[in-house]
């Protein structure tokens, strides 16, 4: 067998690396400021930095059970409880998962069989179908209404079908920075009555919203909660993305399948981290409430320091992204215009036409404005440029 027949062999024909890997790798062969990827530019708390150290130098370095160790499956069943009034099964319920990316698979890995319909929302982070696709599911992509990215919930009823065997859902959102509001919730409610259909509720920015907002997990709802994967991210809340560390709340007849695919696939998350996480979590259970404002202050700066560029600022509620229009700027696709940035510029950013299965005609990239104010203040001078 030659090489090339091994490749006509490919599960993914025509995929290329995640965007993120793209524009991160060019920002570095550039030297250009990154403000492509979503991760921050400082460390995660001290006191969580130094548990580690601590329980690596005192023997918790092998194998952790495969759903996690009972001490942070407890302190998750605590923070749902308090966050969402969620009374959730810590040993039968709760899985630590290396990020969020994993226990996104897992999930649709348990539950989509070939032919199963899965719903996903346009733009939208780029796991999600393929996901789908490796396990034989079809996606139905739906756009979501430019330019408040609200999710249009008639076109999600014309949707559905027998076939239809998952909603993937994200809020708050990843690029677009909206946040779900009540209504949607009994929108989904009414969409989804009497059919076998399942929630992926991808809620890793679960703690920053903006302007007062709530954020609505699928846990605060038990009938909804009911047939949900609620999917968190440790990396994104303590600004430790590459620890790799995540965690899934789903009812236990969802957790069992759930945990047979994860057995396979990592059988467990990384130990001493889970200890530094259980510890830290018990001692500072504050600190993700206060995460929100953390970075409404730099969604702020950000704003304030673009105020007189030729960039329109399309409102973000929470995460920490920003989407921009640069109509008046160039008339580039938005992929040309990301490389011309970083290339030129030394701005790195993400075109959003890589989150849609049929891309818009729109002149739109999205910042990260998870950085030190200062890298902040150095990108914009560069962006008033423009
Ligand atoms: C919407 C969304 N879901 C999931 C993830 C992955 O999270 P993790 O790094 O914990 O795997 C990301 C990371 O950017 C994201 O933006």
């Amino acid at each position: 067998m030659t090489s090339d027949s091994l490749i006509e062999l490919s599960k993914f024909p025509g995929m290329g690396t995640t965007i993120f890997t793209v524009m991160s790798k060019m920002a570095q062969d550039c030297g250009a400021i990154n403000l492509s990827q979503g991760f921050p530019d400082f460390d995660g708390p001290e006191h969580l930095r130094e548990r580690v150290a601590w329980h690596m130098a005192h023997g918790h370095n092998q194998y952790a059970p495969l759903a996690g160790i009972p001490e942070l499956q407890e302190q998750i069943a605590a923070k749902v409880f308090d966050l969402y009034g969620c009374v959730a099964d810590p040993g039968l319920q709760i899985a630590v998962t290396p990020g969020a990316t994993e226990a996104i698979y897992c999930a649709v890995t348990a539950c989509i069989q070939p032919g199963d319909e899965v719903i996903i929302f346009d733009p939208a982070y780029d796991t999600y179908a393929p996901c789908v696709r490796l396990n034989g599911g079809v996606t139905r992509h739906i756009p979501l209404e430019y330019p408040d990215f609200r999710i249009d919930w008639q076109r999600v009823k014309d949707e559905i079908n027998d076939r239809t065997r998952m909603i993937m859902l994200n809020s708050p959102h990843n690029p677009t920075g909206s946040v779900w509001c009540e209504d949607d919730i009994d929108s989904l409610r009414r969409v989804i009555a009497g059919r076998n259909i399942l929630l992926l509720s991808d809620e890793v920015y679960e703690h920053i919203t903006f302007d007062g907002r709530q954020h609505h997990s699928l846990l605060l709802y038990p009938d909804l909660a009911e047939r949900a994967f609620c999917i968190s991210s440790f990396g994104k809340t303590y600004h430790v993305t590459g620890w790799r560390m995540g965690y899934c709340v789903a009812p236990e007849n969802l957790m069992r399948e759930f945990l047979l695919i994860h057995q396979f696939i990592n059988f467990s998350a990384n130990a001493p981290l889970q200890y530094a996480l259980a510890d830290y979590l018990k001692k500072y259970p504050q600190y993700a409430s206060e995460l929100g404002i953390f970075y409404e202050k730099k969604r702020n700066l950000f704003g304030e320091l673009l105020k007189n560029s030729k960039f329109k600022l399309i409102p973000s509620s929470g995460t920490f992204f920003q989407l921009a229009d640069y109509s008046a700027i160039s008339s580039d696709t938005d992929t040309e215009f990301s490389t011309r940035l970083t290339k030129d510029h030394k701005v790195a950013v993400i075109p959003i036409s890589v989150f849609y299965q049929e891309p818009p005609d729109q002149r739109v990239i999205r910042f990260c404005f998870a950085k030190h104010d200062e890298t902040l203040r150095e990108a914009a001078e560069r962006l008033l440029d423009l």
